[in-house]
């Protein structure tokens, strides 16, 4: 009894407790961010739990350390990772475009990877002493922790590069990939077995290496239109990652917050593939089955200009409109003016809406944030199976810097890359009119079909001063 109040036992019950309390406050915030409504109390609630989390940590950290003599060496050390990540991470934080998060997201999802796979070298090169069946399993651990840390490490690298355009966005195409993925699979089960009945170094660097292939291999072989799922994915094996690092650390918080991580972005990664018309397996083998397209030039025609003052007086005319915003509205800031649109049209009798595409943007829900921000009424803004069959008899559709999500192609053609994905049917309506700078590809990389039919318009430019330009004219 006297053990439980005093001595280093105390410390660890109490930051068990602070554990635990963090625990449920990360359920909670998980459970808030599910909700518009909610989400903001789900981020507090987030916040909190780190608090509590970190201030155990360091509490729990600074009292081994002083218990061995090395507190001020503890103390230094910690306060100096601290303020490095910490600055590090507020600055970058202060930086980033909302454009830009799921690259920093990818690369965030990188270091838990690398994290994992130091604190398993950790485990095998500071071996605790252990009886001869817990040592299997520690070796175990050490293992599986290295190698879903290294996968990770390699393949968040690789979608931080495709989603910065620094990379490709097609699919790297290796002959027998397939047999690629399968075989690294096979020897990592391989020599899981014969590291845990003789746990030599050789075999760490051997997986360590084979882990680090996988994972680059595996997100190069996703094609542009995937990267979504790719990303909600790594952040799925970025938890499985910490989880392991937290059985090899003895770290109850690491774990449930790992589990945590783990479950939802597998779950997340599940319903974008629904959304999506992908197969769940397919992405997460990295494209397994998936044959390489065929390659389309194909000779779409003729395109048709308009100008800002003839799509002015389309939508005066015009007795409904859908809207369908994309990645071009975000990058042009062209929210508010477009907020102004919808409101200006409204007052005139017209009946507005926007249709959101599940994947429009870089990240879920992009769109949504952009409109909510520029104060554009919640029951306006539908989601495209609310949407796609009013499109058609729709007077006018904007479709202002989107692209891939509007590509007629994912339904009408089965060669192309983007085939089976859903998307917007804008090519019913009576009128569309396309906002964009070019005729360049969307992030898919795949030409549309929809900018030469008949009843589509280009109004080239940039998305915000298009826009405020039909202001002006109105
Ligand atoms: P995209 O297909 O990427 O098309 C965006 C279009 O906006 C481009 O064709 C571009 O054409 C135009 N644009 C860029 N800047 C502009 C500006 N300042 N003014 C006007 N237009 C501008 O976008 P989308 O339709 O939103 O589709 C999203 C794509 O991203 C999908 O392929 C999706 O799979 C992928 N993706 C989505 C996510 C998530 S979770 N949402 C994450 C990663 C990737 P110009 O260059 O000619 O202007």
């Amino acid at each position: 009894m006297s053990d439980s109040v005093s001595g280093p036992l105390t410390a660890d019950s109490i930051a068990g407790a602070a554990y635990i309390v963090a625990a449920l406050l990360f359920i909670l915030s998980l459970a808030g961010l599910s909700k518009h409504e909610k989400a903001r109390a789900g981020v507090i609630y987030g916040i909190a739990g780190m608090v509590i989390a970190l201030a155990a940590t360091v509490w729990l950290t600074l009292q081994g350390a002083w218990g061995t003599g090395h507190g001020l060496t503890g103390l230094v050390l910690l306060l100096a990772a601290v303020l490095v990540g910490g600055a590090i991470g507020l600055w970058r934080a202060r930086v980033v475009e909302m454009t830009g998060m799921p690259e920093l997201i990818a690369l965030l999802h990188s270091f838990v990877g690398l994290a994992a796979v130091l604190v398993g070298w950790n485990g095998h090169l500071e071996a605790p002493a252990l009886s001869p069946d817990l040592m299997a399993v520690h070796h175990a651990e050490v293992f599986i922790g290295v190698f879903i840390g290294a996968v990770t490490f390699t393949g968040s690298i690789v979608a931080f590069l495709k989603l910065s355009a620094r990379m490709k966005s097609s699919p790297l195409m290796l002959p027998g990939k397939n047999a690629i993925n399968l075989g690294a699979l096979a020897g990592f089960i391989a020599l899981t077995v014969w590291y845990v009945n003789d746990s030599q170094l050789w075999l760490l660097i051997v997986v360590t290496i084979l882990a680090l292939g996988l994972g680059w291999h595996l997100v190069a072989s996703i094609g542009g239109g995937d990267m979504p799922v790719v990303v909600s994915m790594l952040n799925s094996y970025s938890g499985w990652a910490a989880a392991a690092a937290g059985f090899l650390l003895n770290n109850d918080l690491l774990i449930i917050t790992g589990a945590l991580v783990g479950s939802s972005g597998a779950y997340l990664s599940y319903i974008m593939c629904k959304a999506m018309n992908r197969s769940f397996i397919s992405v997460i083998a990295g494209g397994f089955g998936i044959a390489a397209p065929a390659a389309a030039d194909a000779d779409y025609g003729e395109h048709r200009e308009i100008t800002a003052q003839a799509t002015a007086d389309m939508l005066t005319n015009a007795s409904s409109v859908v809207i369908t915003p994309g990645y071009g509205m975000a990058v042009a800031q062209a929210q508010y003016p477009v907020a102004e649109l919808a409101h200006q049209l409204r007052e005139r009798g017209v009946n507005v809406r926007f249709g959101i595409h599940p994947v429009a943007g870089r990240l879920p829900g992009h769109m949504n944030v952009l409109l909510a921000e520029a104060k554009v009424p919640y029951d306006i803004v539908l989601e495209m199976d609310e949407i796609n069959d009013d499109l058609d008899g729709t007077s006018v559709v904007l479709v202002i810097g989107a692209n891939d999500t509007v590509n007629p192609a994912a339904a009408e053609d089965p060669s192309s890359p983007i085939a089976g994905m859903p998307v917007l049917r804008v090519w019913e309506a009576d009128n569309v009119v396309v906002f964009k700078r070019s005729m360049a590809a969307g992030y898919a990389g795949v030409q549309n079909p929809l900018f030469f039919r008949d009843n589509s318009q280009m109004l080239f430019g940039d998305a915000k001063q298009r826009v405020e330009d039909i202001l002006r004219a109105f």
